[in-house]
């Protein structure tokens, strides 16, 4: 298989990073796009509630018992087939999409060698699916490395809110000083309750962000929330969904066509 597609999701708090991962992995999963890899890069999210799993183990778990285990490993096991076997048991398997939750981060031990060998495994996952949606914490001194390489296009998610839309810009200057390999960054407004003013329209204008898509704040999905159901539950007519349909379609030209289309018009 190709390389997948990857999506990686930035912003400030409570954006609505989390629940557009899921309307995209539900998008996508309804017009038969799979198999989709959700990665939960957030360890306070809630995309599992929202993608409505449970999670047994996380990648952080692993390289915890990795380094607690690792003197008494049989001689026939090696740290290697460990770890690969490890992932194997963190990867929640569903129908249309699996997951993996990347789960708490490093403790005070050297993780250097169990996270060269983390990332390979890792890395060989993600060839087996069409799309990789990565759905990241919110502090800008998380978009690390390790989750946010290799992305086809990040969005960056804000309200329609001043504070927001700086923050977003932000984001978007952090990626580039780091050099993230991103190949294309939008700027998605969530929560849109009306027309935006023509002064949040230079404020948009100044992060030198494209604007792909506005999503309207939407009843249905925050009484999901409330409720605690997952994003199954949402009608796939709620203004949500369709306004994430017709930024997929944007992308894309034609939505059958996202990946090589998105493909070819980055590479053009
Ligand atoms: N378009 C929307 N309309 C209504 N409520 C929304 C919308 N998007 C997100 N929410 C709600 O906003 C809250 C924060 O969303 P969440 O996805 O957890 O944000 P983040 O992951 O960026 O912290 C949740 O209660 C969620 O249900
Ligand atoms: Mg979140």
């Amino acid at each position: 298989m190709t390389a997948p597609f990857t999506i990686a999701l930035a912003g400030k708090g409570g954006t609505g990073k989390t629940s557009l991962t899921g309307l995209l992995v539900k998008t996508l999963r309804e017009k038969g796009k799979g198999p989709i890899l959700a990665v939960d890069a957030d360890p306070n999210s809630s995309l599992p509630e929202i993608l409505g799993v449970s999670v047994n183990q996380t990648i952080g778990d692993l390289r915890e018992d990795t380094l607690d285990n690792i003197s008494e490993l049989p001689p026939s096991l090696s740290k290697s087939s460990y770890l690969e076997l490890g992932v194997e048991e963190c990867l929640i398997e569903n129908q249309g999409f699996d997951m993996l939750v990347m789960g708490h981060g490093e403790g005070p031990k050297c993780y250097c060698m169990v996270n060269h060998i983390l990332r390979k495994y890792i890395e060989m996952l993600r060839k087996n699916y069409h799309y990789v949606i990565i759905d990241n914490e919110a502090g800008m001194e998380h978009l690390s490395r390790r989750t946010t390489q290799n992305v086809d296009i990040l969005f960056i998610v804000s309200q329609p809110e001043p504070v927001s839309i700086r923050s977003a810009a932000r984001i978007s200057q952090l990626v580039k000083k780091l050099k993230l390999r991103v190949k294309e960054q939008f700027l998605i407004l969530n929560k849109v309750r009306r027309d935006l003013s023509s002064s949040l329209e230079d404020e948009i204008a100044n992060t030198g962000l494209s604007l792909l898509g506005e999503i309207p704040e939407d009843e249905e999905l925050s009484q999901l929330a409330v409720e605690g159901k997952p994003i199954w539950k949402l009608s796939s007519h709620s203004p949500a969904q369709v306004a994430v349909e017709c930024f997929l379609k944007k992308l894309g030209e034609n939505f059958s066509q996202l990946h090589h289309s998105f493909r070819r018009n980055s590479s053009g």
